[in-house]
């Protein structure tokens, strides 16, 4: 059969040499299997006389569809639906009275940031447009590692307590029955629980449709802890307000675009991005002491309260801006690993529960979604790791010949008396 179709393939040959047809191969100019053999032929499989079965030889045949059976990976449990894309965040303003965290440590510097915006509701393949929360998150590849700050375009969340969160979103996917989405089961667990009334009335509210993801601030919703170099700690807020200032779609204009360009947003982020329409957010913080905290009226604590700002105000940080689009997106976008745990010397967590449970939830995912070893893949990679993690599925970086076990006598690693000093204990 390979013979019969010789004068086809010098055909393409020629075509190939001639550059009207486009080659896929980078470097060599020729098609390769997976396993980087040359491809004699690619529009046919092999097979026995003109219409005979396939052969089980066709390597080829067998490299290619045993691939593509194995193409999908499990969507996000929720927050499926994304757009993703590059840039920095330059100090501003000097913070290092609250906060050692080396991202912060000069005003004027800059630090890469990977940015995934997503429809928290919905399915990978739902449209942009839906009436939902946005999440807007932010891994900070920072020189003390990854600082992954996990936010929404709401400053609170629906609820108090992370054990209520498989329930909420099972109340708002598919029924289990019918596959329909289905508003009764929403409303039953909503009204079920009055603290959700402010993510409600957020939801419903015109910034339950933004148009778009560059016309949408961002909050980290938590409750985090801040250390200065000194060991001293505050409480505090992150919000990161667009510069581009707030737009937001009509009900009506939303559902237009839901049929007409379920894409929307993705494609908005793209473009301004591609045509050097660069979007930034300013990056800010609210700080609460330890004592406004004990005092506080309300519990500082729980996600869905916000802070006042005319109690707490707003204390400028930084710029965080935008200006390269993802070159694949499934490597760099589908595959990244956010989460709320990946914190550094200076940033700790605080007794917000919901914090709490999303410490462990994000790479508990991470690992049934992506694998043992995501933190390998290069998007969320970090600038160093040196430890004695080894081996599983898809190691890529083993780290050598360089010792496994500790405590040992053979490498000359130690803790970080800086990371020890900024861990203070909970008080
Ligand atoms: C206990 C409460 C929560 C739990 C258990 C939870 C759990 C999760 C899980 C399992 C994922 C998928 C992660 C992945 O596959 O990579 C996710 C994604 C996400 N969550 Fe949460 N979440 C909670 C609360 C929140 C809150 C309060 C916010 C907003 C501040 C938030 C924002 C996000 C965002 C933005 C994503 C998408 C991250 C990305 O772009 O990859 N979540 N959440």
């Amino acid at each position: 059969m390979r013979k019969m179709k010789f004068t086809m393939l010098k055909l393409v040959v020629v075509l190939l040499l001639a550059g009207i047809i486009p080659s896929y191969a980078q470097q060599n100019n020729y098609i390769t299997t997976g396993f980087g053999a040359p491809v004699s032929y690619k529009d046919a499989s092999l097979t026995i006389g003109r219409r005979g079965p396939l052969l089980l030889e066709d390597t080829e045949f067998i490299d290619e569809m045993a691939h593509f059976d194995r193409e999908r990976i499990p969507e996000r449990v929720v927050h499926a639906k994304g757009a993703g894309a590059f840039g920095y965040f330059e100090v501003t303003n000097d913070i290092t009275r609250y906060c050692a965290a080396s991202v912060f440590s000069t005003v004027g510097k800059r630090t890469k940031i990977a940015v995934r915006f997503s429809v928290a509701g919905g399915e990978r393949g739902s449209a942009d447009t839906r009436r939902s929360s946005r999440g807007f998150a932010i891994k900070f590849y920072t020189e003390e590692g990854n600082w992954d700050l996990v936010g929404s375009n709401f400053p609170i969340f629906a609820i108090r307590d992370p054990i209520l969160t498989p329930s909420m979103i099972h109340a708002q996917k598919r029924h289990p029955a019918t596959f329909l989405p289905n508003s009764d089961m929403q409303w039953d667990f909503f009204t079920s629980r009055p603290e959700t009334t402010y993510l409600l009335l957020y939801t419903f509210s015109d910034k339950g449709t933004p148009d778009g993801y560059r016309f949408m601030d961002g909050f980290g919703v938590n409750t985090f802890k801040l250390i200065n170099a000194s060991g001293h700690h505050v409480y505090s807020k992150f919000h990161y307000l667009s510069d581009q200032g707030l737009r937001n779609l009509t009900a009506r204009r939303a559902q237009e675009l839901t049929a007409e360009d379920p894409e929307y947003a993705i494609r908005d982020l793209y473009n301004a991005i591609g045509s050097s329409n660069y979007p930034s957010w300013t990056l800010y913080i609210q700080v609460m002491t330890d004592e406004q905290a004990r005092n506080s009226s309300f519990n500082p604590f729980d996600a869905t309260k916000i802070w006042p700002e005319d109690i707490y105000p707003l204390i400028q940080v930084g710029r965080l801006t935008l200006n390269e689009n993802p070159t694949n997106f499934f490597q760099d976008v589908e595959q990244m690993a956010l989460s709320p745990s990946n914190l550094v010397p200076g940033i700790k967590p605080s007794p917000d529960r919901i914090l709490q449970g999303r410490l462990f939830s994000y790479p508990d995912t991470q690992r049934y979604r992506l694998g043992p070893n995501f933190l390998q893949i290069p998007v969320n990679c970090p600038l160093n790791v040196r430890n004695y993690q080894r081996d599983g599925p898809m190691s890529y970086n083993n780290q050598g010949n360089n010792t496994v076990y500790h405590p040992n006598s053979v490498d000359s690693l130690n803790v970080s008396q800086r990371a020890a000093a900024l861990s203070p204990p909970y008080s």
